[in-house]
């Protein structure tokens, strides 16, 4: 579940994060239209405007799209901002100027472009205000700014996180390095250098150093070591997110993008929250660099928890890596204290936490055909080195895993006898997979795995919804060999006929945020789920959008 679920994740807290403004914003966007500093573009002065600006950003929108609302306040406010700084905010009614849209490939709503003197370029900023306006003039300076005495303090305070390297030999590997990782990360941070010896020693810099200098926490942050654009890299990102604050769908991905470990701290009021903040910053303070710890809205992501494998009593704290996702729910039983949430966390960054796995109870007979397979007893069973074992992950809610279940029903009556053989069904919703294995990592319903006897490699089955090709699959994959009765087989032809159907569905894609509406031709393959409901475009409203499905898609 690596990439899936953590855009799982990030698409739920996205969604959630949206919803709520929606509906808070629409009269802030009447208002604001009376008075507006962003220009309003159509066919007739889109070019020419695009033309004559130096560095601008033009939006494309469709007035029924709910990103579009929520970002329109923003936008205006960031169009204000940046108005005296000849940084110039457009937009364009997309179902009004559907030629010019078209001529852009405009993929979805609300789509952002930068325009630089006529020529387009992708934005790849935030919708909200502080973000946009902190992209936009970071697009005005070079990748590194040369600083000296006069614009040195100016600098520093300039935006959320600058990067200022003191390095006074500009041929050094050192400037280069900087200069790199400059040019890598020049759209979410500003770096500037100063080479004038004085100045660093008046910021108390005596050698070759590097300083992030922030808006929050300690102010600023001295990196240590060897400038390396990677070593420098890995510091930047760690040092831009705060010791404790709150998480929300606008910037999980700043945490995400620093690939350490969650350590999630759920309240529900401002008591729970000021008893976390009290119990928990000074431990947040110790590990910063090594967890990311950050207060969450129990609220608004009790999913989160659901995930996180705690029940709905809060105040709640989890622990969970990025890379193989495992989760270790602090224990409801025990109070939240500085004391236990130190040695808890100790014990994690010691590996002495088991993570925590979803199971539903393991049944009390499983003498049918098909075992049916749950998470407590997964390590028994699929990972039995005398069997081979075939695991269909399921989803309760996952139509074409219902239409195989005759199919599947049948596997496991026809090849019953065989001694060294499980056809195993699991429901992937249920119960956690208590594995780190790439190849177990589920990205759609069904997946279907053959874990072999001998070596528990792992085989993905890719065949068609029948029994027949199942065992040409089993008898091809299998550790060990398989009989079965071909008489029993033979009134199964008839029901191969391939199922075509048509499926409309929001498709959670990379862009979460744009609004498209996707048809999908479905062949009889693993169903593809709409996470975010809230977040559909009416169906006659859209501007539809074919898009080729490989019939697997993301939880
Ligand atoms: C925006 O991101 C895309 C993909 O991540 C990248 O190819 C593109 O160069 C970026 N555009 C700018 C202006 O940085
Ligand atoms: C993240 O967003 C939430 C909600 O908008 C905000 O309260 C919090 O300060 C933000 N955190 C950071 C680190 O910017
Ligand atoms: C927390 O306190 C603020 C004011 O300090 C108040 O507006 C808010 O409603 C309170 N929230 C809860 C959940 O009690
Ligand atoms: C399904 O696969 C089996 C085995 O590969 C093959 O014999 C059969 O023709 C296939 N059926 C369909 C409908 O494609």
């Amino acid at each position: 579940m690596k990439v899936s679920a953590v855009r799982f994740m990030l698409s739920t807290l996205a969604a959630l994060a949206v919803t709520g403004v929606v509906h808070a914003t629409a009269d802030d966007a009447a208002a604001a239209a009376a008075d507006s500093d962003v220009k309003v573009l159509n066919a007739d002065n889109f070019k020419e405007w695009a033309d004559a600006q130096e560095i601008g950003l033009v939006e494309f929108y469709a007035p029924w799209c709910g990103h579009c609302k929520a970002l329109a306040p923003e936008y205006e406010k960031a169009a204000t901002s940046l108005k005296d700084e000849s940084i110039a905010l457009a937009k364009v009614d997309c179902t009004e100027n559907q030629a010019l849209c078209e001529e852009m490939q405009i993929p979805g709503f609300p789509t952002l472009k930068i325009v630089k003197s006529g020529d387009f370029d992708a934005y790849n900023g935030t919708r909200k205000e502080a973000g946009i306006v902190s992209y936009m003039r970071k697009q005005l300076l070079p990748a590194l700014s040369e600083l000296s005495s006069d614009n040195f303090n100016k600098f520093t305070v300039s935006d959320r996180v600058v990067i200022v390297g003191f390095i006074e030999d500009t041929a050094s590997p050192e400037y280069a390095e900087l200069e790199s990782l400059a040019k890598e990360l020049r759209d979410e941070y500003s770096f500037g250098v100063v080479t004038d010896k004085e100045l660093a020693a008046e910021q108390g810099i005596t050698e070759s150093g590097v300083v992030v200098y922030k808006t929050f926490d300690d102010g600023k942050d001295v990196f240590e070591g060897d400038i390396t654009a990677d070593a420098l890299r890995s510091f930047v990102k760690a040092s831009s997110v705060p010791i404790f604050d709150e998480i929300s769908g606008e910037n999980y991905s700043m945490y995400a993008q620093t690939g350490l470990p969650f350590g999630f701290a759920f309240f529900d009021s401002n008591e729970s929250r000021k008893l976390l903040e009290e119990q928990i910053y000074p431990i947040a303070k110790q590990y910063k660099g090594a967890i990311n710890f950050v207060l969450i809205d129990a609220s608004k992501y009790a999913s989160q928890a659901d995930h996180l494998n705690l029940k709905h009593e809060w105040p709640a704290f989890a622990i969970q890596n990025q890379g193989n996702l495992a989760k270790f729910p602090f224990p409801q039983d025990k109070e939240i204290t500085e004391e236990n949430i130190e040695s808890f966390v100790k014990d994690f960054t010691n590996d002495k936490l088991a993570p925590s796995y979803k199971s539903e109870p393991i049944p009390e007979t499983n003498d049918k055909g098909v075992f049916v397979l749950v998470s407590d007893q997964f390590e028994e069973v699929a990972m039995d080195k005398n069997k081979d074992v075939l695991v269909e992950f399921y989803a309760p809610w996952c139509g074409h895993c219902k239409r195989l279940v005759p199919i599947y029903d049948k596997l496991g009556d026809v090849l019953k006898n065989n001694e060294n053989l499980v056809i195993a069904k699991m429901d992937a919703i249920a119960n956690d997979i208590p594995s780190s294995d790439p190849a177990l990592q589920v990205q759609g319903f069904p997946t279907i795995v053959l874990i072999r006897g001998d070596d528990n490699s792992i085989v993905e089955y890719h065949g068609n919804r029948s029994v027949e090709s199942f065992i040409e699959f089993l008898e091809e994959n299998a550790a060990n060999s398989i009989t079965y009765d071909k008489a029993a087989l033979a009134d199964e032809e008839d029901e191969e006929e391939k199922e075509k159907e048509q499926v409309v569905v929001k498709k959670d894609s990379e862009d979460d945020d744009v609004e498209v509406e996707v048809e999908v031709e479905v062949e009889a393959e693993a169903e593809v789920v709409a996470e975010d409901e809230d977040d559909s475009v009416p169906a006659d409203k859209a501007e539809s959008e074919k898009q080729e499905d490989d019939g697997h898609d993301e939880l």
